[in-house]
């Protein structure tokens, strides 16, 4: 028998009932299999933050590398000053253990409505990069709350960072039908880094031939993706273009409550990290409100990472059965969970 070691950080708000529920269709879906599930809780978040003023200590960490894989629900809270626990302790976790692919697929499952009029096949996904852009902290103030204050928050991208994402980009887009890579950035105005990623996807496709690839700047990307979504295949973008792309890619796809995402370190020296791409939702917590099927999409996405690609084949088939009958049926957070675990059970 193999043993899956899993650090589980629930987090805050409705992180705590979602990945309760994903925790139960992972049991469900290794039921049968030689495999089995060890878990430890991480007592990360706001609650923890309150007690101790402790986000991500070094002894946390150290704990968290020790197993195979991390499996997130949300993290923030109106309780805690803005960026303390987001930079803290998410981006911490995602830097400190180099996920520098942040996964985020895009795709209109059968019998869930987009607000999009005429959708079409939405069926992509964006490489958004993960430990680099302007999400690295390099920056300040001076002068701080006076009329003369200058405020700056550094882009950082390097030749190594924006490589590696790129030809993990190029490697999935290879491996799909269509073969398209599309990057998106700015360099009609963000010239210094905006013509790296130009010049490093220029310089990547010739060991990926087969690959097709095209160039959006970020505002026009926003445009197809509402009116020609299905242009799409693989996207490779920044950190931040990435963060927006992809709440925007949610929305066409059915909303937040559905999309999943996997902060991956492709050399595997450090274990990958799931959670669903939506935040704590403060306003619905504890209700049993909801959709746990993000977080059951990411457990797939786990799975897949692991080796086990036909038990996450069942669970991505017990989502996309239960989103065609699902309807306009409302079912409680617990009720959806129980439902998708039976049926990957089946
Ligand atoms: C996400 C979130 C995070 C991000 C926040 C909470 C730091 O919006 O996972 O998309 O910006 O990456
Ligand atoms: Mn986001």
């Amino acid at each position: 028998t193999s043993n899956i070691n899993l650090a589980v950080v629930a987090g805050d708000g409705i992180g705590i009932e979602v990945v309760e529920q994903g925790l139960a269709v992972l049991e469900a879906a290794l039921k049968g299999t030689d495999a089995t599930v060890s878990q430890t809780a991480f007592n990360l978040g706001a609650q923890r933050w309150h007690a101790t003023g402790e986000t991500l200590t070094d002894a946390d960490l150290d704990a968290i590398r020790g197993h195979d894989a991390i499996l997130l629900g949300a993290i923030g809270d109106p309780t805690v000053p803005s960026g303390v626990l987001e930079r803290g302790l998410l981006l911490k976790l995602r830097f400190a253990l180099d996920h520098y692919v942040n996964l985020r697929p895009a795709k209109l499952f059968a019998g869930v409505r987009s607000p999009l009029a005429e959708p079409g096949e939405i069926d992509f996904v964006v490489v958004r990069e993960g430990t680099e852009g302007p999400y690295v902290g390099n920056g300040g103030s001076i002068r701080t709350g006076t009329p003369h204050e200058v405020a700056n928050e550094v882009s950082v991208n390097t030749a190594f960072g924006v490589e590696r994402v790129v030809r993990d980009a190029f490697a999935r887009a290879a491996a799909r039908q269509r073969k398209h890579l599309t990057l998106v950035h700015k360099h009609n105005v963000l010239v210094h880094a905006g013509h790296l990623w130009r010049r490093t996807v220029e310089a990547v496709n010739a060991e990926f031939p087969d690959v097709t690839t095209d160039y959006l700047h970020v505002d026009a990307a926003t445009i197809f993706l509402t009116t020609n979504p299905s242009r799409f295949d693989v996207i490779v973008t920044d950190n931040l273009f990435g963060d927006i792309l992809t709440d925007q890619a949610a929305a066409i796809t059915g909303g937040i409550g559905l999309a999943a995402s996997a902060n991956i370190n492709p050399d595997r020296t450090a274990p990958s990290m799931f959670e669903p791409v939506h935040g704590s939702a403060p306003d619905i917590a504890g209700q049993g409100k909801a959709d746990p099927t993000a977080t059951v999409l990411s457990v797939a996405m786990l799975l897949d990472h692991l080796g086990y690609a036909a038990e996450s084949a069942k669970v991505t088939a017990a989502v996309a059965a239960d989103l065609v009958e699902r309807g306009t049926r409302v079912r409680s957070t617990a009720e959806i969970g129980t439902d998708l675990a039976q049926r990957v059970a089946e």
